[in-house]
């Protein structure tokens, strides 16, 4: 089943180099016959959070980027997280993105993939957004992708220096997004025709 999935990408930071490991999961993504959404931040230029998408009063006019990711975010299957490890928890770009949004989330999957620039992966934030998740209602999947020395594992394009090892890696991680993806949006379809 093609699924609708967007991937959030958390820095806004110059010389980011995560943004290389979203484009890999992107391309992963298409490559299973999925409909990826890359959802930068910087595109985006979201304020630091004043009212969330939900705030805002019927005829009130809302900015025409938060009304985007709003309907990008409510029309998802899945989200997957592609986050840095910022002092061992997830940077604020990601953070204050996932924060605009609330209902838009709910029972659906999502996913953590996490890199550092060293040798740990990221894995500290994982831990962190997943008790976030939790709480906006997409709680995560049992697997994360951490990526260590995200320089040297992919290039500017996505492309990755092992493409083996990352397709088995990336692969057994999307499958199990997949699983819950499907299982919650028949679910979700069953809840509504009652
Ligand atoms: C504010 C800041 C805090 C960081 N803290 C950590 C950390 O706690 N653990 C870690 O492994 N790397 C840390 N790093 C290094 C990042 O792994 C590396 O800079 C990475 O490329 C950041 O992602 P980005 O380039 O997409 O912004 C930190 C970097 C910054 C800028």
């Amino acid at each position: 089943m093609a699924l609708s999935i967007s991937i959030l990408y958390g820095s806004v930071r110059d010389g980011r180099l995560g943004i290389r490991f979203a484009k890999y999961l992107e391309q992963a993504l298409k490559a299973r016959g999925h409909k990826p959404v890359l959802i930068d931040p910087l595109e985006y230029d979201l304020p630091l959070l004043r009212k969330r998408y939900s705030d805002y009063k019927p005829g009130e006019k809302i900015p025409a980027n938060l009304a985007k990711l709003h309907d990008i975010l409510a029309s998802s299957d899945a989200y997957l997280l592609v986050s840095a490890e910022y002092n061992h928890t997830a940077p604020p770009a990601l953070t204050n993105l996932l924060d605009h949004f609330y209902a838009e989330y709910a029972q659906k999957p999502s996913a953590i993939a996490t890199y550092s620039y060293g040798p740990f992966g990221g894995v500290r934030a994982a831990m962190t957004l997943r008790a976030m998740l939790g709480e906006l209602g997409c709680g995560s999947i049992q697997k994360t992708l951490p990526c260590p020395a995200v320089h040297e594992a992919f290039d500017e394009t996505g492309k990755p220096n092992d493409a083996a090892a990352w397709q088995k890696r990336s692969d057994g991680f999307l499958e199990q997004l997949e699983w819950y993806a499907e299982a919650l949006k028949a679910a979700r379809g069953k809840a509504k025709k009652k």
